[in-house]
């Protein structure tokens, strides 16, 4: 076997020359964006994904991702240096594999790492020496070093002497047109010096930023920390809402005045709850984890538990409106998307309040120009094929 010093200069040689082969596994909203980016800064590059389906469409140059530019993914696809494949041994020919696979909650509230850990076990069948391996899905502190690297290491190669181990987490913002995967600085951790150093030094070549951090824990708990940022303030401002409306305050008048302060705010807003696959599922992470680890986040757990019971409180209000009983009424939602412009309805705030209104006796409608129809979901599979309502005069 190579000595660990050729393998990491071999690997950081092929990277400052653009040579290096970068694959993402797991094509989602997270990993095509970065296997697109990576292709940009001009690595050749894969995306491998268990979904036929999509790998098939993908390489046929269709847009899949609704907020990309049409063409998008077939002007990757043509310059022959990006492709999509479901076949798991050509990782083995992958100088870094950067893993983007979903990390959702499992049915009791707890974290589910079943895809990382078949991810890892995937990539352990084909590993090589000299690979570096990125765990991008978000996950709690410890769970690169305590899930990944002993699956990885059951190879028989070792993290830091023969394969490389980093942790960077996706920031992807999903629609956001002010900051793509390329402007967005990207955190980057690992547990010895020349894993960080390779890690760095690819993110370094795709994005404008690569902040290292001083180990894979560090790295995971300041994604956690921003995402618990985020579920503690909106839950702050959905609490601060009820309440001032009980005072006759307009919650929006004041966050709008309060906003103007140059220093020491930062404007949150009102909604029906969170939703997607990050914001709700981060504190609960950080907190299961703080436990396990005889610590506690009592604020953090508040903020999450007050926000899931958003769209009890839409339910009520609509309840409300319709004379205090909602048996045999018609409501129409309009959104069903976690957020706007999106064609995604993972943990979707407006799903919740849908069946809370169709529980209190009301059949629930919706219109939604990105889910014409619903399609069978992990979390919601009993509501695929509704379909949107028009708004016209009649359904309105
Ligand atoms: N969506 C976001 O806005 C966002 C933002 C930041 C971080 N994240 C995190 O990034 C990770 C991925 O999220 P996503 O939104 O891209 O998920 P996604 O569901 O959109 O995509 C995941 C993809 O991985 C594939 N996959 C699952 N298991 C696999 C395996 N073993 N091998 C190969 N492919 C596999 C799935 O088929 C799917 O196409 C999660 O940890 C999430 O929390 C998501």
């Amino acid at each position: 076997m190579t000595n660990p010093f050729s393998l990491f200069s071999d690997l950081k040689h092929r990277i400052e020359a653009r040579e290096a082969r970068i694959a993402t596994l797991g094509l989602g909203y997270v990993g095509l964006p970065l296997a697109l980016s990576v292709h940009d800064a001009g690595f050749p590059v894969t995306g491998f994904d268990i979904n036929e389906a999509r790998v098939e469409a993908i390489n046929a140059g269709e847009r899949v991702i609704s907020y990309f530019a049409p063409d998008r993914i077939a002007g990757a696809v043509a310059t022959g240096r990006f492709a999509a494949s479901a076949e798991m041994a050509e990782l083995a020919e992958m100088d870094a594999i950067l893993i983007c696979v979903p990390t959702p909650l499992g049915g009791d509230l707890q974290p589910d790492l079943s895809a990382v850990r078949r991810a890892g076990e995937t990539i352990a069948a084909h590993l090589r020496p000299g690979q570096l391996i990125v765990l991008e899905s978000t996950v709690w502190p410890g769970a690169t070093a305590g899930v990944l690297r002993p699956i990885l290491e059951a190879s028989g190669l070792k993290a830091g002497t023969h394969f490389f181990l980093a942790f960077s987490p996706e920031r992807e913002d999903p629609g956001n047109e002010s900051w793509s995967t390329r402007t967005i600085p990207k955190i980057v951790g690992a547990d010895d010096a020349h894993s960080l150093e390779l890690a760095r030094s690819l993110y370094a070549a795709v994005v404008t930023q690569a902040v290292p951090v001083s180990s894979t824990a560090t790295a995971e708990a300041v994604k956690l920390a921003e995402n618990s940022f985020r579920t503690v303030n909106i839950a702050l401002v959905n609490e601060m809402k009820l309440a001032f409306a009980k005072m006759g305050v307009d919650v929006w008048e004041v966050i709008e005045a309060a906003a103007t302060k140059p220093f020491g705010y930062m404007p949150f807003w009102p909604g029906p709850g969170i939703g997607g696959d990050c914001i709700p599922v981060s504190p609960v992470y950080l907190a299961w984890a703080a436990r396990q680890a005889g610590g506690a986040l009592p604020l953090v757990e508040t903020a999450a538990r007050q926000n899931r019971e958003m769209p009890a409180h839409v339910a009520a209000r609509v309840a409300e409106a319709a004379g205090g009983d909602l048996q045999g009424k018609r409501v129409l939602i309009l959104g069903i998307a976690y957020k706007r412009d999106i064609e995604d309805s993972r943990l979707s705030p407006a799903l919740a309040a849908l069946r809370l209104i169709e529980a209190a006796g009301a059949r629930a409608e919706y219109h939604d120009p990105f889910f014409p129809e619903m399609p069978r979901t992990r979390d919601d599979p009993d509501l695929a094929g509704r379909r949107s309502v028009a708004l016209t005069a009649e359904a309105v």
